[in-house]
């Protein structure tokens, strides 16, 4: 018996006949600002899962844990079943989106060194930037676990920049979630897709054309489902000719 567990904004969790796995529906639903702007992105679900898989075979690969079983359907995932941590962590290579405008950065500058961040996984207040010390008064981790989740987040990084470049995409930012199995294990978790990466096309000088993820969509810039097709493509193939 198959029971709906937890309904977001682009997924919804089922239970499985096992207790130990879930199964991930990526929707096509596309939300943005904390759901205030909604609409629909065609086929992203199965773009979106497709992608995901990808990145997340080709990073355990690399020796990154991840709760990923296998694809069951085009739009479905098969998951171990872990506690997720509710930090939102984000990896910044380039400037862009919340950082510009909090900072004064300018859009495009190249950080000095990968910008690792926590935010509270929290829709009520919004998701916000959290310092050290409020994650450890929130006691939303340990600090061994943050230790832990810094450092998978830079070998991650690490890895999809080489990964993307090898697709002539540059990889601005990405946000990241993690679970806990049940031996207490970190796992990566949820998905990496044009909902939660910038992805810039490396053939494209112009600003607004080079956007290749949900930015398309938070900025009305149009052919939305051509970018994440463009970076379906890309993906897949490279990995076919790897
Ligand atoms: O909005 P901001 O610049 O902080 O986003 C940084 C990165 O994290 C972007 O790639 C964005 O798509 C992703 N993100 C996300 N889910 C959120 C917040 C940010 O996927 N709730």
């Amino acid at each position: 018996m198959t029971e709906k567990l937890y309904e977001g904004k682009a997924k919804i969790l089922y239970t499985t006949d096992d207790p130990d796995i879930l199964l991930t529906h990526f929707k096509d639903d596309a939300t943005a600002f904390n759901a205030q702007k909604r609409g629909t992105i065609v086929e992203k679900g199965k773009m979106n899962c497709q992608i995901t898989v990808a990145l997340f075979q080709w990073l355990e690969s690399k020796g990154i844990p991840t709760h990923l079983i296998k694809q069951s359907a085009d739009d479905k995932i098969l998951v171990k079943r872990v506690k997720i941590i509710p930090i939102e962590v984000v990896v910044r290579n380039i400037a862009a989106g919340s950082l510009c405008r909090q900072t004064g950065l300018e859009e495009g500058s190249k950080l000095p060194f990968p910008l690792v961040e926590f935010y509270f996984k929290n829709d009520e207040l919004g998701d916000p930037l959290l310092t050290r010390d409020r994650l450890l008064i929130l006691e939303l981790a340990t600090e061994e676990q943050l230790k832990q989740l810094q450092n998978l987040a830079l070998s991650i990084n690490q890895h999809l920049q080489e990964f993307f470049a090898s697709c002539q995409i540059t990889l601005v930012d990405f946000k990241l979630e993690f679970g806990l199995d049940k031996q207490g294990k970190i796992l990566l978790a949820d998905e990496i897709s044009p909902d939660t990466c910038r992805l810039w096309d490396q053939t494209e000088k112009d600003p607004q054309k080079r956007v290749m993820d949900k930015d398309r969509f938070r900025r009305d810039l149009g052919k939305v489902e051509t970018a994440y097709q463009q970076v379906q493509k890309r993906v897949l193939e490279q990995l076919g000719s790897a």
